[in-house]
């Protein structure tokens, strides 16, 4: 199970070393909006060989591609692939065609490449733009390559001009907060991960880790980090607890001592079909 994501410039040679020891589940290599427009080529050429030097195993590896409509997917998966990175992950996604695109694009790369045809994932940001929210909301976006759906707040502030996401008390303002209800719920409906956004102010891990607690109470059950120190705080959050656990393992057994797969009770509180479910899902997280 893939807790954390830690966010790493394609073309920092220093913070690419670095990341070689964090504790995090999942790096994901930048080559999109942490890389500028000169060095864009460069950082493909990095990566790649930061991942071939690295080999198999060790962390999950990630490469953040540019959008479609940039015109530099392609080539930068053409290079990448060469490496065999584990997921692709395609920011501004505003449709199941682009999608759609980019499986037939890593069919002919695995190909290409002779790795294993679907073995290279892909997750998808899919509310940085107007439109890619109001499509996430009315369709359901599938793949056989998905594994996880996110979002980002900075780039749909840009597109729809919001001054800032949130008020002077961070609680995100309304237009966030759908864009995060809509990721959750498209993740559901598609049968992947729900993978919850960035935090920006990485100074501040008091709001940090209110903001993976929340998260992690919705349903998420993942996060992204743009700095090393946020990672611990994603690995200890959304890891399930020994009370969780044993909370779980009660009320599995307790459906299993009824015999009854309907209902039943434990501790004098009723449980029915959706606390087994809970209880199966965490089990499973374990
Ligand atoms: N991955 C790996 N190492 C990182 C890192 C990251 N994302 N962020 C910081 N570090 C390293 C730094 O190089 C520094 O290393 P050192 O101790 O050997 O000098 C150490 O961690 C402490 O970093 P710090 O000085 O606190 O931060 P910074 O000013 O160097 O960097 C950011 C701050 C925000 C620029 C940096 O964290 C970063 O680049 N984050 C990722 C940004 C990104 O990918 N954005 C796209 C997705 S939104
Ligand atoms: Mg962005």
């Amino acid at each position: 199970m893939i807790r954390s994501y830690l966010f790493v410039p394609g073309d920092d040679l220093k913070k690419l070393d670095r990341s070689k020891t964090s504790p995090a589940d999942a790096l994901i290599y930048d080559l999109e909006d942490s890389v500028g427009p000169e060095r864009k080529e460069a950082a493909r050429v990095i990566v790649r060989d930061h991942i071939r030097a690295l080999g198999a195993g060790g962390h999950h590896k990630v490469v953040r591609v540019n959008s479609f409509p940039t015109g530099l997917t392609a080539g930068d998966l053409a290079v990448v692939m060469q490496a065999a990175p584990d997921s692709i992950l395609l920011p501004k996604c505003e449709s199941q065609a682009e999608l759609d695109r980019l499986g037939h694009v890593l069919d002919a790369l695995e190909a290409r490449e002779g790795i294993a045809a679907g073995r290279t994932k892909v997750l998808a940001l899919v509310t940085e733009t107007a439109p890619a929210v109001l499509v996430a909301a009315s369709t359901r976006l599938s793949h056989p390559r998905l594994t996880a759906l996110t979002w980002g707040a900075e780039d749909l502030s840009a597109d729809i001009g919001a001054v800032a996401k949130a008020g002077p008390d961070g609680v995100l303002d309304d237009t966030f907060k759908y864009a995060r209800v809509v990721c959750l719920l498209s993740a559901s409906a598609a049968g992947v991960t729900p993978l919850d956004t960035v935090y920006a102010d990485f100074r501040d891990l008091q709001g940090f880790e209110a903001e993976c607690v929340t998260a992690k109470r919705m349903g998420f059950l993942s996060k992204m980090a743009i700095h090393p120190s946020q990672v611990e705080p994603i690995n200890r959050i959304f890891s399930p607890s020994q009370a969780e656990l044993d909370w779980a393992r009660k009320v599995v057994e307790a459906f299993a001592k009824s015999g009854n797969g309907g209902v039943t009770q434990m501790d004098g509180k009723m449980l029915d079909k959706p606390h087994l479910k809970l209880a199966q899902r965490l089990l499973g997280t374990a």
